[in-house]
């Protein structure tokens, strides 16, 4: 009733605040709007910040992405006889809403689907090898390993369902100032035990069989993270997520999403190294001092710096990943943050395997397994051995025996002597070498994982990797950052660390 009371202007001013934080009377006029963003690193976290920013706030602040190499950076091909294949992040899991809402936007598509085929080696034989038919290895996993395997799809689905609140909280503007509080939101207390124990302490305690972890779950987490068991349960479950049906890559390349987020977000691209990011006083006309950050890099044409209000640093703040000064804060920030980042060696192989390597009386052009995985245990020197497609599927082609020369891909902590591709190999024609400082070396408990906010308007997207790596993680922490920055900027508070925003969403769309 009091509602026909309400004058056409309030019900006009209602209106414009149900157009939601860019309806420019949702602004409080507390201050001016940013006018120039830095973004440091042009990979999948920095790129989707770009976006993000962009669409938080609006068209007429300006952003600039530096990138000391190449962008896309740990999404990366190698030609190989005229085709690209992925020697980083390769594999999108379904659930990855942010990275396939990207591919709308885009107009990117998934890559054609190429059927696979996984086995998995103790370094002497094969202890599996996946039948063409779904009933004859469920059966033989039920044979060998029980219910684990069953129960280890309710876990891991259970985990996801958690996980998928993020995507709700983010669709309705809210955002974290920490990891801690992020993973609480999504999965409460469960989610932050679960980051401060090992995979194997997690999944004991959840009954499932040693037998099981060494034989089924090691060779996951191996293949996806290049570790044990011994890696923190969040990131185990990820990388179980990672032995999901279909999975996904990107038509062309993954990284062609990161030059596409910079083309669309209208970012301006500066191919230089920041060396440091210092802190700097400017007095306002209003008498108080603003203050601002001075970014220094180094480029083609030398050193030179620039002042931005908002900056977002999108590489991993550690050895060997990035060396960026900062000065002028108090507390200070350090250049590395401890931990270190684990060294995966991808070499790429186009050549002629050596079934015997793998133990099988199996006749090579009978042999189509295409992903080989490892027991964790001294005979195997190798993570995993892929047979790899290349980015855009050629028309008609289909899966090889491996009686032909394929591209190989084999991951490793060290690189492969020559002594160990003639193990592997009858022959190759070319070998190309990938060193990644890969994702982090993870070893629960962790005491603290990074800040996302370094300072008042600087942040660290990264920091989520200590969380998990994997590119939708560097997308999620993408938008909580340009949330984050855009409310903290505003000042609106409401949108910061709410609790209990799976029971008060509840319902709505
Ligand atoms: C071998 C391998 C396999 C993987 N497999 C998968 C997978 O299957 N699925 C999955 O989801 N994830 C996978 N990952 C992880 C995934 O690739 C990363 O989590 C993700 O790409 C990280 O993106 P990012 O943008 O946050 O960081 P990065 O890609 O590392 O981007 C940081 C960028 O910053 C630049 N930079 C650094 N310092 C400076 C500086 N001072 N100035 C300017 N620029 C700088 C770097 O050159 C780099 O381009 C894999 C990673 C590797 C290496
Ligand atoms: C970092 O910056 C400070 C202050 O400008 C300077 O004294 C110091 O030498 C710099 N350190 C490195 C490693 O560049
Ligand atoms: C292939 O591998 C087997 C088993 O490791 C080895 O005995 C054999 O010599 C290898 N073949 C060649 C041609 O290198
Ligand atoms: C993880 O464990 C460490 C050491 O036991 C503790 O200091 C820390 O607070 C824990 N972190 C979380 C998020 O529970």
């Amino acid at each position: 009733m009091a509602l026909r009371h309400l004058s056409v202007k309030a019900l006009l001013f209602f209106g414009l605040c149900q157009v939601g934080r860019r309806g420019f009377a949702s602004a409080p006029e507390v201050r001016e709007a940013p006018k120039k963003i830095a973004i440091i690193g042009g990979g999948i976290g920095g790129t989707a910040a770009a976006f993000f920013l962009r669409q938080e706030f609006g068209p007429a602040v300006k952003i600039e992405v530096f990138e000391a190499g190449t962008v896309g950076g740990r999404l990366a091909t190698e030609n190989i006889g005229g085709y690209e294949y992925e020697t980083g992040g390769s594999i999108i899991h379904p659930l990855n809403l942010h990275m396939k809402h990207f591919l709308d936007r885009l107009g990117l598509s998934p890559r054609a689907d190429v059927s696979s085929k996984l086995a998995i080696f103790d370094g002497k034989e094969l202890t599996f090898e996946e039948s063409d038919w779904f009933i004859v290895n469920f059966i033989r996993m039920l044979w060998r390993y029980g219910f684990n395997f069953i129960r280890m799809h309710m876990w891991v689905e259970g985990i996801l369902d958690k996980f998928m609140r993020i995507y709700q909280y983010q669709q309705f503007g809210y955002s974290f100032s920490s990891v801690e509080k992020l993973l609480h939101a999504m999965g409460g207390d469960g989610f932050l035990t679960l980051v401060n124990q090992t995979l194997e302490e997690a999944m004991l305690a959840e009954g499932f069989s040693q037998v099981f972890l060494n034989d089924v779950v090691t060779p996951v987490t191996r293949v996806n993270y290049g570790q044990s068991v011994r890696i923190n349960g969040f990131v185990g479950a990820i990388a179980l997520a990672g032995a999901d049906s279909g999975l996904w890559a990107v038509d062309g390349g993954n990284k062609m999403v990161c030059s596409g987020l910079l083309y669309h977000s209208k970012a301006e691209l500066v191919p230089a190294r920041v060396t440091a990011i210092s802190m700097k006083m400017r007095p306002s006309k209003t008498g108080s001092a603003a203050n601002f950050y001075e970014v220094n890099y180094v480029g083609e044409s030398g050193a030179a710096h620039s002042t931005y209000d908002i900056v977002v640093v999108a590489t991993p703040l550690h050895q060997g990943m990035s060396d960026i000064n900062f000065s002028g804060f108090s507390p200070p920030i350090p250049t590395h943050f401890p931990g270190r980042y684990h060294q995966t060696v991808a070499t790429l192989v186009h050549g002629l395997l050596n079934v015997s390597y793998l133990g099988t009386t199996e006749k090579p052009e009978r042999f189509f397994v295409s992903d080989v995985l490892t027991l964790d245990n001294k005979a195997s020197e190798i993570h995993s051995l892929s047979s790899l497609n290349p980015v855009k599927i050629p028309k008609g082609y289909s899966p090889s025996p491996a009686s032909q020369h394929k591209v190989w891909k084999i991951f490793s902590s060290q690189p492969l002597s020559q002594k160990n591709l003639q193990q592997i190999f009858l022959s190759w024609d070319s070998v190309s070498e990938k060193r990644w400082l890969a994702y982090p070396s993870y070893s629960p408990p962790h005491r603290r994982t990074p800040p996302f906010i370094l300072h008042d308007r600087l942040y660290y997207l990264n920091a989520v990797e200590w969380a998990a790596s994997a590119m939708e993680m560097s997308a999620i922490s993408a938008r909580n950052l340009a949330l984050l920055a855009h409310h903290r900027w505003y000042e609106q508070t409401a949108k910061i660390n709410q609790e209990d925003l799976h029971t008060r969403l509840k319902g709505e769309l």
